[in-house]
């Protein structure tokens, strides 16, 4: 065979192959389309790339860095076809499909599933590799294998129970006064601070502070640094969820490479300190009774089945799941409190009278506020920080005259749920009263889906609220502040959603 036939043919084999992969993806894509074509939906604007392209014009990127205040957030869009196409309906992204709901009684049957195989959190998760690299692995939060899942909640429980949280009081304190500090700092200099900024680094300090016993209220550590900087990477990409030619298209390749490499280096990190503790515990040295010790000896224990990395996952895990979250749920409530004088006087005088000018902040004062409580709760059914949550239906299912064909993704939508005007009166409004205890109508269950339900819920829901009643009441105690006239009261939002300004506003003193 000459060059020339040979060439040929090889042309002629690439596009042999080229047209059969084509081929075969029209015909996945108008298997996938006829699988779900009984469920409403936005009508897909391309047949190859279903809903994404309007998704991605509709909503403000996740990767530019002035974000595009005219549009809104994807969430925000999803809970808008909520309106327009019922509590369930389907989105194409090319060949896969997310099944938006709020519909009640699905949440319900996902969400209090007895089987635990019927609506497992699914291998795909990204969280659980990120563009190739393990990211939170098989942590607690995406740990996929029930049997494994199970061995590991147990084991971390009772350092998320109340008893056992009292110790953490120390630590809540701590920050809260090195937060007082950076306060004290824009009441000086007069000039407008960005409050969630500051929020984030408290949140980690608490976080690194109390699990690992590692103190990060240096702000300019390199520890500080790179956590902060990791947070922002892995929520741009888990974002990049809904774009879902970010995996392979050369356009995200800086992206994609930068945020391995991000993973790569704060997994070390986070190695680091274990194999520290490690050798401590095995030289029989004093080591802190924490987080960290308790996953350790559950390491050392070969029948727990914990290895090192996913030791590693947990490091990482507590940190997603820890920092973010209180900081924008915290984020919010200043933001409602700057907008709201009433609410932020009622405030006050709850601190004033419940605690006075005390420096430490005990589990006592902790609870006698009732009205903090309140604002915290009403923040987190409003705010939904953790917008939604998603789930694999394994079987055909069906809820409610609703089919849910085999191996859905089933998108629960918190967000939805907790504004979801048949349930919920004025839901649009920031109103704390809702979650008074001597109120007769009480909040909907499913009106309240912020921390989870069933098995799976949020296992730092207690530590999270007596963490951020702390930080209200220690700025309560000392400052109020002036929102700045750029406020929008937007949601922006990179994997949860925060205060798209970023809380600008101007500290003064109370006193
Ligand atoms: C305002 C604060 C918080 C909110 C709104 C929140 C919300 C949630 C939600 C919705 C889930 C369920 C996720 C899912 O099913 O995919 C969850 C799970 C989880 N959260 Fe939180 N969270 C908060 C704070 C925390 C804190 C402070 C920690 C740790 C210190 C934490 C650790 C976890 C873990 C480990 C899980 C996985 C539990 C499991 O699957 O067994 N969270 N959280």
């Amino acid at each position: 065979m000459d060059l020339m036939t040979a060439v040929s043919l090889a042309g002629a084999l690439f596009v042999t192959l080229l047209a059969v992969t084509f081929g075969y993806f029209v015909i996945l894509l108008l298997l996938v389309h006829a699988k779900y074509d009984h469920l409403p939906g936005p009508k897909r604007t391309s047949f190859f790339f279903g809903n994404a392209l309007e998704i991605a014009k509709a909503t403000r990127s996740p990767v530019s860095a002035e974000p595009d205040a005219s549009k809104i957030s994807s969430y925000e869009l999803f809970y808008k076809w909520f309106e327009e196409y019922g509590d369930t309906y389907v989105m194409f992204l090319m060949h896969n499909t997310l099944t938006m709901t709020r519909n009640r009684a699905i949440l319900k049957t996902i969400l209090t599933a007895t089987d635990p195989k019927a609506f497992p959190k699914s291998e795909k998760l990204k969280a659980r590799y990120i563009y190739g690299v393990r990211c939170m692995g098989d942590g607690l939060a995406t740990a996929v294998d029930h049997d494994v899942w199970y061995v590991h909640r147990k084991i971390m429980d009772p350092m998320f129970h109340r008893n056992h949280l009292q110790l953490a009081t120390d630590a809540f304190n701590s920050t809260g006064d090195s937060f007082l500090k950076s306060l004290q700092k824009c009441v000086e200099s007069g000039e407008t601070c960005q409050l969630a900024q500051l929020l984030h680094y408290a949140t980690l300090d608490v976080i690194m502070k109390t699990m690992f016993s590692f103190d990060t209220s240096d702000l300019d550590s390199e520890f500080h640094k790179a956590s902060v900087h990791f947070i922002k990477e892995f929520f741009v990409a888990m974002q990049l969820v809904f774009i879902p030619t970010a995996e392979y298209n050369p356009l995200f390749s800086n992206h994609r490479k930068s945020v391995r490499n991000t993973i790569t280096s704060f997994r070390d990190r986070g190695a680091q300190i274990i194999k520290a503790r490690k050798s401590a515990i095995c030289n029989n040295e004093d080591v802190p009774n924490d987080f960290l010790t308790t996953i350790l000896k559950a390491h050392l224990d070969p029948s727990t089945g914990y290895d090192f990395e996913t030791l590693v996952d947990e490091f990482i895990t507590m940190i997603v799941a820890g920092m973010e979250t209180s900081a924008n749920t915290l984020a919010f409530i200043f933001m409602e409190l700057g907008r709201r004088p009433d609410l932020y006087e009622r405030l006050t005088a709850e601190v004033d009278d419940a605690i006075g000018q005390k420096a430490f902040i005990s589990n006592e004062d902790i609870s006698k506020l009732k009205f903090t409580a309140m604002l915290i709760k009403e923040s987190l059914r409003k705010y939904a920080i953790a917008p939604a949550i998603i789930r694999n239906c394994a079987k055909e299912t069906t809820v409610d005259g609703i089919r849910l064909p085999a191996d859905s993704n089933i998108v629960l939508h918190i967000l939805g749920a907790n504004n979801d005007k048949k349930f919920i009166e004025d839901a649009e409004v920031f109103n704390p009263d809702r979650f008074n205890p001597q109120n007769d109508e009480r909040v909907p269950v499913y009106s309240f889906l912020s921390f989870s339900l069933g098995a799976r819920n949020c296992v730092g829901q207690v530590f999270a609220q007596m963490e951020m009643k702390v930080m209200l009441a220690k700025f309560a105690q000392h400052y109020n502040l002036i929102l700045d006239e750029s406020e929008t009261f937007q949601m922006g939002q990179t994997g949860t959603l925060h205060p798209l300004n970023g809380v600008k506003c101007r500290i003064v003193n109370r006193h």
